[in-house]
């Protein structure tokens, strides 16, 4: 079936600066990191980017290695990039990243120039485009010099490659040093993909959204919902279906008699809030305009719908705050302690 964008598309979303940059991201965005595999059914994936884009989510993220296998997420979009959204390649903000293992030998990953650069042009392949709006070091390479990876990504820019830089899983510290360094070489750092939630504080222990701040640098939070946990979907167990009650990243202990205790209550604060917890969930890591945009997945188009009407309500009480932060306790949930 012929896809046409919805008409009132951008009539609700909110779009906020990213860091200094004339770059603006919807305060919801949608990445592709489950979901869109090979394995995964190719109709329900354009519906869900379908239902996003018609909301006013502008923004997909993806990395070389999404899938699985690694690349066939990059291709899925790829595809659906030809199928639905020809002719609107320039109402949309794609990302794309290089930093974890994606081919054999030792130039498939981190972040050598070779690998960045190699990785960039394979992801440009798999979907189809000549240039990513984002592309991103995924992570820090302790071993190779930060000016070699920083100046592979201003490379990327001044190639064509990429319209902007970002950085994703780099602390206040390495951000401060890799902004500086892309200072210098005059393509400024535009943003840091850092995760962040309720249950995932590590952001504010490490100060690095004041750093952003000072710096001018925006920030997009990964798994803001904590992969799923932060939703109705755990409140009863793990439920059938859900990314819980599968093999992978989630990992099962999460969900235990604390954090079904600490849910239930979170859920009804969410109520009381005429939102659903997944709504809230968003709301709380967007509270303040501490964040620009709020890196959610989706299994299904419902979710986005979910998702995106966080945006009505975005306000705490200092109540609601206090409350939220004796619930949603790291330690009680025993969910990142390691992390
Ligand atoms: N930079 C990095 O290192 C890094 C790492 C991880 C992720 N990311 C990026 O961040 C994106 C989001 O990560 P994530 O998928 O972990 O985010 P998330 O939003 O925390 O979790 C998404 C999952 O939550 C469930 N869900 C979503 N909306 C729901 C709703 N309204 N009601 C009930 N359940 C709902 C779905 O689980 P079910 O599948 O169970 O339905 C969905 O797959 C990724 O796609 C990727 O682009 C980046």
């Amino acid at each position: 079936m012929t896809y046409t964008p919805a008409e009132n598309r951008y009539d609700s979303m909110v779009y906020n600066r990213c860091g200094n940059s004339g770059l603006k991201l919807p305060a919801i965005s949608l990445g592709l990191w489950h979901n869109f595999g090979g394995d995964a059914n190719h109709d329900n994936k354009r519906a869900i980017c379908q239902t996003a884009f018609d909301l006013g989510i502008t923004h997909f993220d993806l990395a070389n290695n999404y899938g699985p296998p690694p690349g066939s997420a990059e291709h899925a979009f790829g595809s659906i990039l030809a199928e639905d959204f020809k002719g609107y390649r320039d109402e949309m903000i794609i990302s794309s990243k290089a930093g974890y293992n994606m081919w054999d030998g030792p130039y498939g990953e981190w972040g050598s120039r070779k690998y960045l650069i190699a990785s960039c042009d394979q992801s440009l392949k798999r979907l189809g485009l000549d240039y990513v709006d984002i592309f991103y070091s995924h992570r820090f390479d302790p071993d190779t010099p930060l000016e070699e990876t920083m100046g592979a990504l201003d490379h990327i820019v001044r190639s064509g490659r990429a319209l902007y830089v970002g950085i994703s899983n780099y602390n206040s510290e390495q951000t401060r040093k890799a902004a500086a360094i892309l200072n210098d070489l005059g393509t400024p750092l535009v943003i840091n993909q850092p995760s962040y939630s309720m249950v995932n504080r590590w952001v504010e222990r490490d100060g690095l959204k004041e750093t952003l701040k000072d710096l001018g640098v925006g920030s997009i939070c990964f798994s803001p919902l904590a992969q799923g946990l932060l939703t109705d979907r755990y409140l009863d167990g793990i439920q059938e279906g859900s990314r819980g009650s599968r093999p992978g990243f989630f990992n099962q202990k999460m969900v235990n008699e604390n954090s079904q205790a600490a849910l239930g209550k979170l859920n009804d604060l969410a109520q009381s809030r005429g939102q659903t917890l997944a709504q809230m969930a968003l709301a709380w890591v967007l509270r303040n305009g501490g964040i620009t945009s709020a890196l959610i997945g989706a299994s299904r188009p419902q979710q986005v719908i979910d998702c995106a009407a966080a945006i009505k309500n975005l306000s705490f009480t200092e109540a609601e705050l206090a409350e939220i932060d004796a619930l949603a306790d790291e330690d009680k949930i025993k969910l990142w302690a390691n992390s």
